[in-house]
């Protein structure tokens, strides 16, 4: 069995949910507190045991590949002046040489097509898909979970949460079977099903861990564009079901999305609460905001 060593890292979209703010700026650099989303990703992904990480990347998102390399004059200053600290944050947690890569989707056409376009990256191994505008706050690592899961279960595996009934419509929605093991094995899945439709409110949430076999099935959905007149990933997914065991994961914690305006306020302020450093200075200034409005 085979280790899951890579993760598919996809930040080719445009963000439009987010304009102006992602005109010039991809949205996966937009900062929960102090760090960009993407960070958090990576980070998420190496506590995992991923040690190849690799970027989808589209114009206009070199900003994204320069967080990743050495910032030298920045670097020489604050090794100058001793900050130690700051130096860190901005060069500790770097991969090492040779360990990421980008590979440009020239077209936004979807997020099964960036995850088709790292298919020569993925070869035959099992692999991670991290949504980065999707953040995650759980008690155990959901990823590193899913990981270890893969490794029992040797099938593929989707992170998944329960969803508001109004917002079943805007997301991924599976039907699987009662949960045996910490894990549902699923019976099928659809994308952004219409109101009614849905088979149940368990919606995908941006954490994969996919067999390699999901690519012929993503070569066959190149020119089938569906939700949103683009290339889904679960559409590719949904077809895999019905010949391979797949499962699914639930999240024993709280998921935001960060591509909503409102998912990332709410993330800004559930992580500025989990860190040690703010939890009280932003606890008061909630109790003045609410006093005041
Ligand atoms: P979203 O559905 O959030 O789309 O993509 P988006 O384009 O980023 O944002 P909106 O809906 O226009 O506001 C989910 C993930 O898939 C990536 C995005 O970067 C995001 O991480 N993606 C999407 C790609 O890499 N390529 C695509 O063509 C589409």
């Amino acid at each position: 069995m085979q280790k899951v060593r890579k993760a598919i890292f996809p930040v080719g979209g445009l963000g439009t949910r987010f304009l102006p703010a992602t005109k010039a700026m991809p949205k996966e650099m937009l900062p929960v507190v102090d760090k960009p989303l993407i960070q958090y990703a990576f980070e998420e992904a190496r506590a995992a045991g991923i040690e190849q990480f690799i970027f989808i990347t589209g114009r206009n998102k070199n900003v994204l590949n320069n967080h990743f390399d050495h910032s030298y004059e920045l670097q020489k200053l604050l090794s100058e002046k001793e900050k130690k600290d700051l130096l860190a944050l901005t060069r500790d947690w770097l991969p090492e040489a040779g360990q990421i890569a980008f590979i440009r989707q020239q077209e936004a056409l979807g997020l099964g097509h960036a995850v088709w376009c790292a298919r020569h990256f993925i070869g035959d191994e099992p692999f991670a898909v991290l949504l980065a505008d999707e953040m995650i706050l759980s008690p155990k690592p959901f990823l590193k979970e899913m990981v270890e899961a893969y490794g029992k279960k040797k099938a593929s595996i989707v992170g998944v949460a329960e969803v508001a009934k109004e917002k079943i419509n805007q997301y991924g929605i599976i039907d699987a079977e009662k949960e045996q093991d910490g894990l549902m094995k699923i019976k099928g899945m659809v994308e952004k099903p219409a109101p009614g439709q849905a088979p149940s409110n368990l919606s995908i949430i941006g954490r994969y861990i996919l067999e390699p076999e999901i690519i012929p099935y993503l070569d066959k959905m190149l020119h089938v564009k569906s939700s949103g007149g683009e290339i889904q990933l679960t559409d590719a997914m949904a077809e895999m079901v019905k010949k391979k065991p797949f499962y699914a994961m639930k999240l024993k914690g709280k998921r935001y999305d960060c591509g909503s305006r409102k998912g990332f306020l709410e993330a800004n302020i559930a992580f500025a609460l989990a860190r040690a450093d703010m939890k009280n200075d932003v606890r008061e200034m909630i109790m003045e905001f609410a006093a005041e409005f």
